[in-house]
């Protein structure tokens, strides 16, 4: 159920596009489709003795007779085959009445036709020769139709509708099958078994802007574990280039906007980004810090109210390094001066790096790319980070498609 509503709300502009696309085929349909009308002959059958139901039913099987039908075929110069197919009785069950109903392109000629039917009945049955007695009286003669039987546009577009729906559910269902990748936050919380806590739109201005998205992010994660506040978070995400930099670096901001003291860590010791992204010059960094050429308060730098601490010189065993003490101490050093220390990290599952900064982290935050990161590849990284016993906190998606269906697209995790 709940699977099928995720599926609506995803696939809403298709199933759209698919009533309307059906709605469409069914009035172009229903106006190639001939007019035709029906008119109603009733006649009652007459007889002394009572009238079997079995022989009622003989005389519906005259109606339709060729022996009937040719003649008025014959003057109302109408194909005989084709109009015994447009002839139809009907017998009313506990009654001797008979229906003649026939259907034709022109309204006029039906009704001539089942009164015609009616009219001739009577003599025909005598000229069958051994019922002299029996009388078929018209009791209600057939009247000029004035709206045809068929085509029936609002029942063909609602059937038209309804064929494009059920097209279209089907193709979101196979759509659902065939594509792994997270599509939406609920996607994400699911493969993370955490809670989204905030999605970040497609957005060619970053890396350094500072929307509502992050802002939303600031505040979600101040009520995650209410106690056990994480005053070290690990940004990670399963693959390269899903925005776990920009993401470190807005955060930051965002968080240094609410007069909070905050530590920036560029952790990434394979291809460090903050420094090169924030402008920064080539100095001394994190890799200087744990080597013992540098001590931290010399290699910090003021950013824009944050505290950088960049990656320094790329070390030939960078994971060596994340999980040395000295790395401990750096994380303990800084988490003492500052209100959040941001780490981020390289991706989870082409290398251990993230893995082992995830033990010096009190939580870890996973950014996912919509439409690209893969479910299986969240669950493999949440189990790696399950093995080394770190707390994830939540997710983020990155890279959200715009959502003009709602009004808050990135309030739904927020606590105002
Ligand atoms: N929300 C976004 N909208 C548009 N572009 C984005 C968004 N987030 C990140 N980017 C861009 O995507 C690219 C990769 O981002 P980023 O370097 O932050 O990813 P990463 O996960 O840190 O990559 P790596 O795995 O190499 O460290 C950058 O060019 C960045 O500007
Ligand atoms: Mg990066």
């Amino acid at each position: 159920m709940r699977e099928g509503v995720r599926l609506v709300r995803r696939g809403w502009w298709i199933l759209l596009l698919a009533a309307v696309g059906g709605a469409g085929c069914a009035l172009l349909v229903t106006g190639h489709m001939p007019v035709k009308y029906a008119a109603t002959a009733s006649m009652m059958i007459d007889q002394r003795d009572a009238l079997s139901q079995q022989r009622l039913k003989s005389y519906a099987g005259l109606v339709t007779s060729r022996r009937l039908l040719l003649e008025i075929a014959v003057t109302e110069r109408l194909d005989p085959a084709a109009l015994a197919g447009n002839v139809r009785a009907e017998t009313v069950p506990g009654t001797v009445l008979l229906r003649a109903i026939v259907t034709d392109s022109d309204p006029a000629r039906a009704a001539r036709v089942a009164n015609r039917i009616g009219d001739e009945l009577s003599g025909l049955i005598h000229t069958l020769g051994n019922r002299p007695a029996i009388k078929v009286a018209v009791i209600d003669p057939a009247t000029v139709p004035v709206s045809p039987v068929s085509p029936k546009p609002p029942i063909n577009v609602a059937a038209g509708i309804l064929l494009g729906l059920v097209f279209a559910y089907g193709l979101l269902m196979l759509r659902s099958r065939l594509d792994t990748a997270v599509a939406d936050s609920d996607d994400l919380a699911a493969a993370i078994g955490a809670p989204t806590l905030g999605v970040i739109g497609r957005d060619r201005r970053q890396p350094l802007a500072v929307t509502e998205a992050f802002r939303a992010l600031r505040t979600n994660l101040q009520f995650v574990g209410v106690d056990g506040r994480p005053r070290s978070l690990l940004v990670t995400s399963s693959g390269t280039g899903e925005g776990k930099s920009t993401l470190a670096i807005n955060l930051a901001l965002a968080v240094a906007q609410t007069g909070r003291r905050v530590a920036l860590v560029d952790a990434d010791l394979r291809r460090p980004s903050i420094a090169r992204c924030l402008g920064l010059e080539p100095a001394m960094g994190l890799t200087d810090v744990l080597a013992g050429s540098a001590r931290l308060p010399e290699a910090l730098r003021r950013w824009r109210d944050v505290d950088v601490l960049p990656s320094g010189r790329i070390p030939p065993n960078p994971s060596e390094l994340a999980g040395s003490p000295g790395m401990l101490r750096v994380m303990s050093d800084l988490t003492a001066d500052h209100d959040l220390v941001i780490v981020d990290a390289p991706p989870l599952l082409p290398v251990t790096d993230a893995s082992v900064l995830a033990t010096v982290c009190d939580g870890v935050l996973l950014v996912a790319r919509a439409g690209r990161t893969r479910r299986d590849a969240l669950t493999q990284a949440t189990g790696q980070l399950g093995r080394v016993k770190a707390r994830v906190v939540g997710g983020v998606l990155n890279f959200a498609p715009a959502r003009p269906r709602s009004p808050y697209p990135e309030s739904r995790m927020t606590f105002r």
